[in-house]
């Protein structure tokens, strides 16, 4: 079985996320979507309300799971038997940094290869941080999550 390990902070999930999820679901048997911490970044959800966000957008993708994990990315990777990892890539600004990871991926656990799916142009604008900036002023964001999330955003903006 072919398992792919896709991870990402998804401080909310967009639906350029969806995008990427959606079509690696129909190359590999199974999809883990991971749920990570990214120590750079200082997240407006706690791990669990966003893998129960990611679990709601995916509820129809038979091949999806959503889990959380709080260590190394390949150690995760090992424990779930996965050869796979999947990352976006939207824009050559993002190269850099995914080519930095994917080598240290791969110096770390060899047995894992890093494939990038290249993000759709109607998402390549489209980042989580871009999408929180609008809420906290109110702006809309429907066409760039859904609309459970937009009430989640909306939630924690008003609270
Ligand atoms: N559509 C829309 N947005 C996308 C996207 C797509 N297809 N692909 C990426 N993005 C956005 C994300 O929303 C995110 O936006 P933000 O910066 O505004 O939050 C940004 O691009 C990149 O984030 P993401 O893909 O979620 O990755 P990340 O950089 O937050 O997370 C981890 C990277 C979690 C995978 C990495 O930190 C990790 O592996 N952590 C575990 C610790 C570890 O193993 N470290 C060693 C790594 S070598």
């Amino acid at each position: 079985m072919n398992i792919a390990v896709y991870p990402g902070s998804f401080d909310p999930i967009t639906y350029g996320h969806l995008d990427i999820i959606a079509r690696a679901s129909e190359i590999f048997d199974r999809v883990i979507v991971a749920v990570s911490i990214n120590p750079g970044k200082n997240p407006l959800f706690s791990l669990e309300e966003r893998a129960e966000m990611i679990s709601r957008e995916c509820a129809n993708l038979k091949k999806v799971t959503v889990e959380c994990f709080r260590g190394l990315l390949i150690e995760f990777v090992r424990e779930k038997k996965a050869s796979t990892i999947i990352r976006g890539l939207r824009a050559i600004s993002d190269f850099e940094y995914e080519f930095q990871m994917a080598l240290m991926n791969k110096k770390l656990y060899p047995e894992a290869e890093t494939v990038f799916l290249v993000a759709s142009p109607e998402f390549s604008y489209l980042s989580s941080s871009i999408v929180k900036e609008i809420a906290s002023f109110g702006g809309d964001v429907s066409g760039l999550v859904s609309r459970h999330v937009a009430v989640k955003l909306q939630e924690k903006y008003r609270g």
